[in-house]
């Protein structure tokens, strides 16, 4: 249920989306990486490695986290947390399904 303070984007449609494999998505002043798991579940979090700004649409995505392509920190798709040893955290996005579409919620 989506309130009416929030915006509602849509992103694409959810047969477009590559599984396990990320996309970069630009919306606003926002670029985002947007991944569909293998669940079927979607993900978005900044595409902004918070150690030396790696585009993490194109890290490699196991489960819950994805890799950062530049020197593989570990980050949860579900919070943004940066796994130890490693420290720090991306900021993530609420996403919506409804029917054929992925909307970004802000
Ligand atoms: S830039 Fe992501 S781990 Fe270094």
């Amino acid at each position: 249920m989506v309130n009416k303070d929030v915006t509602k984007v849509c992103i694409g449609r959810l047969d477009e989306l590559p599984e396990q494999l990320g996309k970069t998505v630009y919306i606003e002043d926002k670029e985002l990486a947007v991944f569909k798991l293998s669940n079927g579940s979607i993900r978005a979090i900044e595409n902004r490695c918070p150690h030396k700004g790696g585009v993490l649409a194109e890290g490699i995505v196991s489960g819950e986290y994805v890799f950062c392509p530049m020197h593989d920190w570990k980050i949860s798709l579900e919070d943004g947390i940066v796994q130890e040893p490693d420290h720090g955290c991306v900021k993530t996005y609420e996403t919506l399904i409804e029917g054929e579409h992925v909307y970004l919620v802000y």
